[in-house]
């Protein structure tokens, strides 16, 4: 009947699948539609934690369809441990799971040229999760990708074959590496297709039939905007359109179906890997703040980069996805402080600048405003009235700022820690 979509605000790990497992009660279809095992989607469920790389976390709930959707690059390793981990713990992820047949595959030679641009790269390096993703899409965009369709197909080892004998003549030319025998991946493909064969569809058909009978969808974003391939912070970005476009041309449901977009952002700031952070802070303060969110990646385990709520960014979000409302995050982790900055706005050669650039971030000095602290535990908040006047102030004040409503507050990392507005 209408789909919903939970889209990053800031540079990813915004509490994504925190915010989609709260949601998901309700939902009957919970839908990946870009990215790859890059993602790390932290859930907390009483005491068990789960870290999704490419499942859609709504797995958890026992009546749930999961679906991953044509635009996610899937890494074939990197799925099945994922499903044999959720089995081990008696999830029947299988069960549940529903795999576009126009997904693209990662192959071992993505990752192998990923990790060997990155080291070779030096300082110019990106910082990738190395996982292949970059690679997997340019060859999608090359026409000289593998797809989950091709598995099923007797043209798979006329196809293959064509694949590593380009991507061959690459992996020496090019990069100096081993070539990759076909054999063995023909042989590992083909097993992976045993596998899978029995939950491959036509998503897009499939997704909007299912919202033409009624059915809830929820729209799964990984990632965020400002690692967006056109509205982030090129080139140290992603490989994808994390945005609400994304989601359309990723999961090809009808935009009409379509009523709610909800930007993920932390009460702060976070990022892994390089490129420009004007909100950034450094040393001691850096580290305060890291610990106390302990902002770690949930896939590569990197320390991530801190820094204050930046109000552009957001401001930027909102446009590019038509954000219908903010999940904030993580606000407990700010609760020790005596003052809490806010990033409210930019200014480049000393003029105030009126938007989140397209080009030269790392050029913007940040114009700060500082707010009191409200220094109590707030990890047991359910309502907005339970939250004392300084965070609600704080609040106030970035809604102010990015004119954007906030239509849930997120006080800690488990399901019941949530304040709905
Ligand atoms: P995602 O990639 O956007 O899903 O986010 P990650 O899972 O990579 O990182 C978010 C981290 O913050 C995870 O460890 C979550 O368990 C945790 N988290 C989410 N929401 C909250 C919150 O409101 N408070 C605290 N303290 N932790 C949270
Ligand atoms: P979730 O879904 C945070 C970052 C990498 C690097 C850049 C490119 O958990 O929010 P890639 O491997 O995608 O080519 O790396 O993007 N990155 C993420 N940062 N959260 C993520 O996912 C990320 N996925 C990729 O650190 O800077
Ligand atoms: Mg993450």
């Amino acid at each position: 009947m209408s789909a919903k979509l939970v889209v990053g605000a800031q540079w990813g790990d915004e509490g994504k699948a925190k915010v989609i497992d709260f949601l998901s009660g309700e939902i009957n279809l919970i839908v990946r539609y870009q990215g790859g095992a890059n993602a790390g989607h932290t859930v907390l469920v009483g005491d068990q934690k789960y870290i999704f790389h490419l499942i859609p976390s709504g797995i958890l709930y026992p009546k749930t369809i999961c679906v991953i959707g044509n635009g996610v690059v899937l890494d074939p390793v990197a799925f099945i441990t994922e499903v044999d981990d959720l089995m081990s713990r008696n999830i029947d992820a299988m069960e549940r799971l529903v795999l576009s047949d126009a997904c693209h595959l990662i192959l071992p030679m993505h990752q192998m040229i990923d990790a060997h641009r990155e080291t070779a790269a030096g300082g110019k390096k990106i910082g990738t999760t190395k996982r292949g993703i970059g690679i997997c899409y340019a060859d999608k965009m090359m026409r000289v990708g593998l797809r989950v369709g091709d598995l099923l197909s007797h043209r798979l080892r006329e196809r293959l074959e064509h694949i590593v004998e380009a991507k061959n003549r690459e992996l020496k030319n090019l990069y100096n590496l081993p070539e990759v025998k076909i054999d063995p991946l023909f042989e590992d493909l083909s097993k992976f297709a045993q596998k899978i064969k029995g939950i491959v569809k036509n998503t897009s058909l499939y997704l909007n039939g299912e919202l033409a009978r009624g059915k809830t969808v929820l729209l799964e974003g990984a990632q965020g905007t400002g690692l967006d391939i056109d509205y982030g912070t090129y080139p140290y970005v992603t490989s994808s359109n994390t945005t609400t476009g994304g989601a359309i041309a990723g999961s090809g449901i009808s935009f009409q179906y379509l009523k709610e977009v909800i930007g993920i952002s932390k009460a702060y700031t976070t990022r892994v890997g390089e490129g420009p952070f004007p909100t950034e802070l450094h040393g001691e303060e850096e580290e305060r703040l890291r610990k106390l969110g302990s902002e770690f990646g949930a896939t590569t385990g990197r320390p991530r980069r801190v820094g204050w709520f930046d109000v552009e960014l957001i401001r930027h979000a909102s446009r590019v996805n038509g954000l219908t409302g903010i999940a904030l995050t993580k606000i407990d982790v700010l609760s020790s402080y005596d003052q809490i900055k806010i990033g409210a706005g930019y200014k480049l050669k000393g003029e105030k600048i009126d938007a989140f650039p397209s080009t030269g971030l790392e050029d913007v000095e940040v114009i700060y405003e500082t707010m009191p602290g409200w220094k109590t535990d707030i990890s047991k908040a359910r309502k907005l009235s339970d939250l004392p006047p300084a965070c609600r102030t704080y609040v106030d004040r970035l809604v102010e700022l990015t004119e954007v409503p906030i239509k849930l507050i997120s006080v800690g990392a488990g399901r019941e820690e949530t304040i709905v507005l």
